[in-house]
């Protein structure tokens, strides 16, 4: 069936209240493709911001909700035909376990922000609930998204650079070079109850563990960690230094700070293969570098015809026209949204449109935190990863 006969997704929104970041970027990212409606909320922790919240959006006031027990309890009572198909989870991190499991318990489809929760025992709970009750979940791992990232999965994929050897990844921020007063995101970033076990690896190491295991399929076989916090007071870590040992004999360096003074969102993967190395950059995220062991280097760009199918899947734009981190976010939603159309078809999903990062990858990024942590205040440092 053609996308333009089936209807919208209804979706609630948990997080993302005035004066909150990414929600309004999911927001955004739900809207591009037209296929997903924003009909509930309980978008803020304090119930009046929360209504105000939703007021601005548009949501009628029976769907505008203080708290999200009671956005449940209510479209639990609704007819299958008025019900939210699945809820987006964009609160901090400490919330994320107990919204996840109510909705996915309750057979609600789940897109949840990264991390996916605090303890790897909470992330496998999360998982068997998934399964048992057949329910979407997908974990907003965005970078996933980016159409080169999907190219330069396929290339090595097949073997365009050969042998994997070595994988470095680097993501630099500069936001929390310092304790910025009054910002909301950096405060609970910097609580242990309310952040997790970890600052940086979390925050943005967990990004960089997902970015390496999309596009190299390798999986982590042990780690060495060096966590600092730089800041003074600062309770968890705001730089992180790894050295990975990937199952099958493969090395690789990451890299998470955000004390990087003047950067921005400065995330770059490298892959070095026996034939050649793959590099790419979020900031210009259109272009993919492959330098060849026997030839010209080539700068493949978004939205060429050579590009795989995969990747020309994930554009919106042709090329030359700047696609970036809402569109690949989107893309997410769209692999989200397959999927739930194939559910409520009886059908299979199309592997190519339903693609994204599921509960699998958000719990394997809670372990990595956890080893991660766990490395770095061990003395032997050297930690097995099991994956
Ligand atoms: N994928 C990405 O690129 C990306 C980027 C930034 C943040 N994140 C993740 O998104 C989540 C939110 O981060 P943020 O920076 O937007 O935080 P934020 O502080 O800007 O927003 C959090 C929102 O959640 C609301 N909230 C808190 N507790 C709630 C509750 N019990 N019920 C309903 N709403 C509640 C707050 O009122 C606020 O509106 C975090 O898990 C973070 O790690 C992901």
């Amino acid at each position: 069936m053609s996308l333009s006969l089936r209807r919208k997704l209804r979706c609630a929104m948990v997080g993302g209240g005035r004066d909150a970041f990414i929600g309004r970027v999911h927001r955004h990212a739900m809207a591009l493709d037209g296929r997903i409606e924003l009909v509930a909320g309980a978008l803020s922790s304090q119930p009046e911001k929360a209504r105000a919240s939703g007021r601005d959006l548009g949501l009628r006031d029976e769907r505008n909700h203080g708290s999200w027990q009671a956005l449940l309890a209510h479209e639990l009572l609704l007819p299958a035909d008025q019900r939210i198909d699945f809820v987006v989870i964009v609160t901090p991190n400490d919330v994320h376990y107990e919204v996840a499991k109510a909705f996915a318990d309750a057979g609600v489809h789940v897109v949840c922000d990264k991390p996916l929760v605090h303890t790897s025992e909470q992330a496998a709970e999360l998982a068997q609930i998934v399964e048992r009750r057949g329910t979407v979940f997908g974990v907003t791992y965005n970078y996933s998204g980016y159409p080169m990232v999907r190219e330069a999965r396929e290339m090595v994929r097949a073997g365009v650079i050969g042998e994997v050897r070595k994988v470095v990844v680097e993501y630099h921020q500069g936001w929390l070079a310092t304790q910025p007063a009054g910002n909301k995101q950096a405060e609970w970033r910097a609580d242990p109850a309310r952040s997790g076990a970890a600052g940086a690896i979390a925050d943005i190491g967990s990004h960089a563990e997902n970015l390496v295991a999309t596009v190299t399929g390798l999986r982590i076989e042990s780690l060495c960690a060096d966590l600092h916090a730089f800041v003074p007071g600062r309770r968890l870590d705001d730089d992180a230094s790894l050295l990975l040992r990937f199952h099958g004999g493969a090395r690789g360096v990451l890299i998470a700070s955000q004390i990087a003074a003047g950067c921005e969102n400065d995330l770059r993967l490298r892959v070095f293969g026996s034939l050649g190395t793959l590099d790419w950059r979020q900031e210009t995220p259109d272009r993919l570098v492959h330098a060849r062991i026997d030839g010209p280097r080539q700068i493949l760009t978004r939205g060429s015809p050579w590009l795989s199918e995969a990747a020309q899947r994930a554009c919106r734009t042709p090329a030359g026209h700047p696609e970036a981190f809402i569109e690949a976010f989107a893309n997410v939603y769209r692999g989200v949204c397959a999927d739930i159309h194939a559910r409520l078809a009886g059908s299979r999903a199309d592997p190519i449109e339903a693609d994204y990062p599921r509960i699998e990858d958000g719990a394997r990024g809670v372990r990595f935190i956890e080893k991660a942590v766990q490395s770095a205040a061990s003395a032997h440092k050297w930690t097995a990863f099991l994956d």
